[in-house]
Formats: C-alpha cells, structure tokens, sequence
C-alpha cells in the first residue's frame, strides 16, 4: 500500500536487514457468535497442524469481538467456549499458548501506538470493515474501524512471523506488513541493524481458505448468515451434520474428472473441498475416487466423513464446556505465558517511541 498522507515519509525499510528473529506462530479467533466448519477448516486444524513447527501463541480474540454489541454476560462464556474448541481441536496447551487477548493488556498499548502509525489512507481501503458496518458507517464503533490495526498489534507484539488465517484475514494481514514496515522506518533501527518487527506472512494453505455456505456457492460460510442450514456448527450433532449435508445445495451433474471443470461449479467445488479438507487429501484425489457420481453418492460419503471427523472435536469440547475451571487453568497459565514474551517486546517498542524511560511503570 501506498501513503497518500504523508508524501515525506522516510525511505523504505528495505535498506536495513531483515527481521532476523526466530520463527514465531501466531492466530486468534474471536470470541462472538458460535464456531462452524470454516473457522474449523480454515483456521484450528491449521493451527494445530502448525503447533510443532515452531512456537504458537493462540489466543481468544475477545477485544475484537466488542468492536460490536455483546452481551457482558455471556462474553465470558463465549471466551471459553473459543478455547474449549482450540483444546478440542488438538491444540496443546503444554505445546501452544493458548490465552484471552484482554488478559495481557500489552495488546491495548501496542495498538494505540500503531493508531498513530497507520494511515487512514489505508484504514478506508479495509474490505471487512465496509462489509460490517455497511449502510451505517457512522453508527459504528471507532473499533471496528481500528480493528485491523488491533489484529496488527496482537502478531507483532509477539514478533510473529507466521500467522495461518483463512482467506478473508489476507488485507489485514497486508496492513500489518505496512504497519510494521512504517514503524521499522519511523522509529528504525540503528544503522545496520535489523529491523525491528518482522513483516509476518500470512500461511493461507490447504483445500479449504474458503469454505462456502451449503446454501450459496457464492457466499462464504458464516457466523453472521441467517440460515442455520447454510454452516454447520461444530457444536452440531450427528444427525444435524448429515442433515445438512444431505440438503446442501449442488447441481445435478455427476462429479467431473478435472479440478478444472469443477472449479466452474461452485457447489460441488465447496463440497469436494471440505471432503479434502477432512479426509486431508488434495481436491484431485478426491475427485479421482468420485469422478463419474452423482451426489447421491457423494453426500451420504461426505456426511459420513463430517460426523467421523467432527464427532469427536464436539464431544470433547462439550466435556470442556462443562468443566470451565479447567479451561480457566489453560487461559490464566496461557496468558502468563504470553505476557512474558509481550512485555519485553511492548517495553523496547515504548523506548523506541521515545516514551519516558525514567522509572519502571
Ligand atoms: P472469525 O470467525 O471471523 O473470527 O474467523 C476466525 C478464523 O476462521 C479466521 O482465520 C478466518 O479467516 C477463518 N474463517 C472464517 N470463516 C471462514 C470460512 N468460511 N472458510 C475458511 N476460513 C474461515
Ligand atoms: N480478525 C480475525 C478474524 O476475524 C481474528 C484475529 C484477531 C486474528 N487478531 C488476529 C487472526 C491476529 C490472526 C492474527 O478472523
């Protein structure tokens, strides 16, 4: 992105090394309405598929979730029930560090720091915030149009350098490489140093970036959509899982040989997609093993597959939900843990700002 406010900006970061620090995971999902298979496809499988590569820090995105109304009692509740499905999921807390984003209050400061660095230029260009504040822009929240600068304070306040999101997280994530960019610039390093934060990469992997509604080949699957029918909820049970999985919406070919010709059928794409994503095979082995059926075939095969896979991440996570002192433990150690890593990173952010250095606050 470009700075269109500040026309004398520094010259680019890329005269100073790179970022040279380890290699660090970082992702959060917030903590608002309930998960489906998108968030579970895109994002927890990944993170767990990601937890022995380096370190991981996983985390309740519970700041984010009030950048629209949520019901104080219950946001509790939906922290837990975020965290019981990461634990569910496989994320291991022994492994990853697993945490409530409020609870380390180094994401509050780094944020505000990065307000006065990111442009508004740049903010107005944000796709989500258009999408979610809609008809009446001036009727939402400060943070939700901040929200993005917030995502880039929670990665870089643990220098993360890989980040694995679904695919509607990329703008963000190209905001907290300009971000990051702008602040190695502005407040650099010394000369010859490396740069100060790393420009993370978005890791947006796999057959499934993108899961579709069952109802709509053209709109993603989500949290917000009035249909039940159109996701199914990792909470769902069996029954409702082959249900709506019997009743997705598809054509009335049979499934074509090539991922070519699937990739003009958007139904049957999402459907081969999420049956590649569960069985952890790619779309053309897939395709390989039905090419030439019909979905009278593929369905019952698929919703076989979902309940196989989902069964067991949703029992578990319902055994969580009902002991929420031992999710409690996992949080409260997590964010310890994380804090450790945040203050040192927030403190030498805060001397590079310039900010009084005088005593220890
Ligand atoms: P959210 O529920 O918006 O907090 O999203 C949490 C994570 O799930 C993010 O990494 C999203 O990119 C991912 N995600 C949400 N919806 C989908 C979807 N339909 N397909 C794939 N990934 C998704
Ligand atoms: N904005 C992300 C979403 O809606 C959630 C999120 C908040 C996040 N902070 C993050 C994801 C940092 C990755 C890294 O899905």
């Amino acid at each position: 992105m470009t700075d269109t406010l500040t026309p004398a900006d520094p010259a680019p970061a890329d005269k100073a090394p790179a970022y040279q620090g380890p290699k660090r995971i970082l992702s959060g999902i917030q903590a608002s309405g309930s998960l489906h298979l998108g968030n579970y496809l895109g994002a927890l499988k990944r993170f767990v598929e990601m937890q022995d590569d380096a370190p991981t820090f996983v985390f309740v995105a519970d700041l984010h979730a009030i950048t629209v109304p949520q019901d104080p009692a219950l946001l509790g509740a939906q922290t837990r029930e975020i965290a019981a499905a990461y634990l569910a999921s496989g994320l291991d807390p022994g492994r990853s560090t697993i945490f409530p984003q409020s609870a380390v209050r180094e994401h509050a400061e780094l944020a505000w720091i990065f307000n006065c660095v990111a442009r508004l230029g740049w903010l107005d260009r944000m796709t989500q915030f258009k999408e979610k504040s809609g008809k009446h822009k001036e009727r939402s929240s400060v943070g939700l149009y901040t929200y993005p600068v917030l995502q880039a304070a929670d990665i870089l306040l643990y220098r993360a350098t890989h980040v694995p999101v679904g695919e509607d997280q990329k703008q963000h994530l190209e905001l907290t490489r300009d971000i990051a960019q702008k602040f190695n610039n502005d407040f650099g390093a010394p000369q010859g140093q490396p740069n100060f934060f790393p420009l993370p990469e978005p890791v947006i992997q796999g057959p499934a970036t993108r899961v579709m509604s069952l109802r709509d080949g053209a709109a993603k699957m989500s949290k917000s959509d009035p249909s039940d029918q159109s996701r199914i909820n990792l909470l769902d049970d069996a029954d409702t899982i082959a249900a709506k999985v019997r009743k997705a919406r598809t054509d009335p070919e049979p499934l074509p040989e090539t991922l070519e010709e699937l990739k003009t059928r958007a139904e049957a794409d999402n459907l081969v997609g999420i049956y590649a994503a569960l069985a952890d095979e790619a779309k053309a082995a897939v395709l390989a093993r039905f090419a030439g059926q019909g979905f009278g075939v593929f369905k019952p095969a698929l919703a076989e597959l979902a309940v196989e896979k989902l069964g067991p991440v949703t029992a578990e996570m319902r055994r969580l939900m009902a002991d929420p002192a031992e999710i409690d433990r996992v949080l409260a150690a997590g964010a310890e843990r994380a804090r450790e890593v945040a203050a040192p990173i927030l403190a030498e952010t805060r001397a590079k700002v310039g900010f009084w250095q005088g005593g220890t606050v």
